[in-house]
């Protein structure tokens, strides 16, 4: 059960607490991944505060969490009656269509066993630490079994009182507790677990007698132990790891902690990463052994990079996965696959939908979107490559654009395998190129070019011999040619080379007195 209905006012924000992000997860995900790791029958997340919003959410990340509406009752012990009753009515739903019948199979029917609680705004507590909680409490027989931690400074927190025998009696609220309680530096985590029966009793007495007059889960411990019930602790051996996210200062701290242990446990699985404190990774992403990460680099969502990659420095990947042996340098991308041994970069924009084939390149300054580009194909220079295919062993011309939209309509291109499209290329869609085509320098291709031939539209290059000073004399262009003339001359008149002159004037045109 995770407790996901308080206000969260200390984020001062329009979004709810549970709903802010870090590793990619919203806190009440990471809550959620946690329980999942748990062999649970059912999840069911409390919401009130922002009730929309929350529930939506949860539906979209945990199909199969049932929601519980809280009441007006305020409080954590308000929430897990909210919680357990909509656990109750799911299991005897499904006893009664499965043919229970009477009150006594109605009740047997009820939520039985551990319970675990837990709250959506403490990022930082994972499986393995609820494991061990359940652990605990089903080892020694409990009752209840809270998570406690030692801090520094435990104010604002409920404190843990045990007696002289060092077993726990009850837990005080900060608010309510007497200057000795005060001094007591073991809190509650807010994290439990609870024997359904134990539960469902001590829920059904709890009063509002507090100083904030709300109904206090926390009083269950004491009334479970006056029912005759073992409750026990298990205390954190890491006292961080539970620290709840109350404002935005602890939402950064708890991102940086969790990205630590991220990138920690990844190092240890056997990536490289040259720079931790510049190195972020969502909590989705897959690494493989060997890969390097340099420094400034984020990977975020469902990115993977796999062995012998090399991902950075200054690289954000989003959704994109990394080929083995690629190497992807001070690149932007999201949602774009990259093929084994392929290169990418520097200054790369890899847009949703870019497919780059293995052993390919999508070099400087290039933009790509919904692009496939084969195997072996490259793309080195300056070019924008936007709803085309381009087959394998191909090379893209530098400062080529992909014409995709007329203004109106967006449309695909397509380029064969081993075609050499020429430097400074227009490729207006829909175009297509067949397999081993060549074309010119600057060409504007508006039409399909067959396999084999070759595509130009340029204008033929002329040169006017004489034009800088017949047309602009006395500029020091004009003077600079005079100079450049009369070297040549003297040269030429030197070594009687003058064969050279003539062969160069049979390329020239006659200036007809052109503007
Ligand atoms: C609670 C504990 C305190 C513990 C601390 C640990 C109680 C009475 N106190 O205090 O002993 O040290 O957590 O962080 O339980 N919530 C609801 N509905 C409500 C109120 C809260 O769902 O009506 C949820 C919140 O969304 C949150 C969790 O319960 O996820 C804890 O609530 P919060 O108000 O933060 O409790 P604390 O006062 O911090
Ligand atoms: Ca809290």
């Amino acid at each position: 059960m995770i407790l996901a209905a308080g206000a969260g006012t200390r984020m001062k924000s329009s979004t709810p607490k549970v709903l802010h992000r870090i590793a990619g997860r919203t806190l009440v995900e990471h809550a959620l991944a946690a329980a999942a790791e748990l062999d649970t029958r059912r999840t069911v997340v409390v919401v009130r505060h922002e009730r929309e919003a929350v529930a939506a959410h949860v539906a979209q990340a945990a199909p199969h969490a049932l929601i519980a509406d809280q009441d007006a009752v305020p409080g954590t012990g308000s929430a897990v009656r909210c919680g357990l009753s909509t656990l109750d009515a799911t299991t005897v739903a499904a006893a009664v269509a499965a043919g229970a019948v009477g009150d006594r199979a109605v009740l047997d029917s009820q939520v039985q066993g551990s319970i675990v609680v837990t709250s959506g705004d403490v990022p930082l507590v994972d499986g393995a630490l609820l494991g061990a909680l359940v652990e605990a409490h089903d080892a020694q027989g409990n009752a209840v079994t809270v998570l406690t931690a030692e801090v520094p400074d435990a104010s604002g927190y409920g404190r843990i009182v045990r007696d002289a025998t060092g077993a726990v009696l009850r837990i005080v609220e900060h608010r309510d507790a007497t200057d000795a309680e005060l001094s007591i530096r073991e809190i509650n985590a807010g994290i439990y677990v609870f024997d359904a029966g134990h539960l469902r009793d001590a829920l059904a007495r709890l009063t509002t007698d507090n100083a904030q007059g709300e109904l206090y889960l926390t009083d269950v411990l004491g009334l479970a132990r006056e029912a005759g019930g073992r409750v026990g602790a298990l205390v954190a051996p890491d006292a961080s790891a539970v620290e709840g996210v109350n404002d935005r200062v602890q939402l950064a701290a708890a991102g940086a902690a969790l990205n630590t242990r991220i990138v920690e446990r990844w190092m240890r699985d056997g990536v490289t990463v040259v720079d931790p404190a510049t190195t972020w990774i969502d909590a989705g992403v897959v690494l493989e052994p060997d890969a390097v990460v340099l420094p400034g680099t984020q990977l975020h969502g469902a990115t993977r990079v796999a062995a012998h990659a090399s991902v950075g420095p200054d690289t954000t990947l989003t959704d994109v996965e990394v080929g083995e042996g690629a190497t992807v340098i001070r690149t932007h991308g999201s949602g774009a696959r990259i093929g084994p041994g392929a290169t990418v970069g520097p200054f790369t924009f890899l847009r949703p939908g870019t497919v780059l084939g293995a052993d390919g390149k999508i070099g400087a300054f290039v933009e790509t979107k919904n692009a496939s580009i084969g195997a072996h194909s490259k793309v080195p220079h300056l070019s924008y490559v936007g709803d085309a295919t381009v087959g394998e062993h191909s090379n893209i011309g530098a400062g080529t654009i992909f014409v995709n939209y007329d203004g109106v309509t967006k449309s695909s291109s397509h380029v064969g395998s081993h075609v050499r499209i020429g430097s400074d290329n227009t490729l207006i869609a829909p175009v297509e190129i067949g397999d081993g085509a060549y074309t010119g320098a600057g060409a504007i291709v508006r039409h399909d070019v067959p396999a084999g031939a070759l595509s130009l539209n340029a204008v033929p290059q002329q040169v006017v011999e004489g034009w800088v000073e017949r047309r602009r004399p006395g500029t020091p262009s004009a003077e600079a040619a005079r100079a450049a003339q009369d070297g040549a001359v003297a040269r030429a008149l030197s070594s009687g080379a003058q064969e050279e002159r003539a062969a160069a004037a049979h390329h020239t045109v006659k200036d007809k007195g052109e503007a």
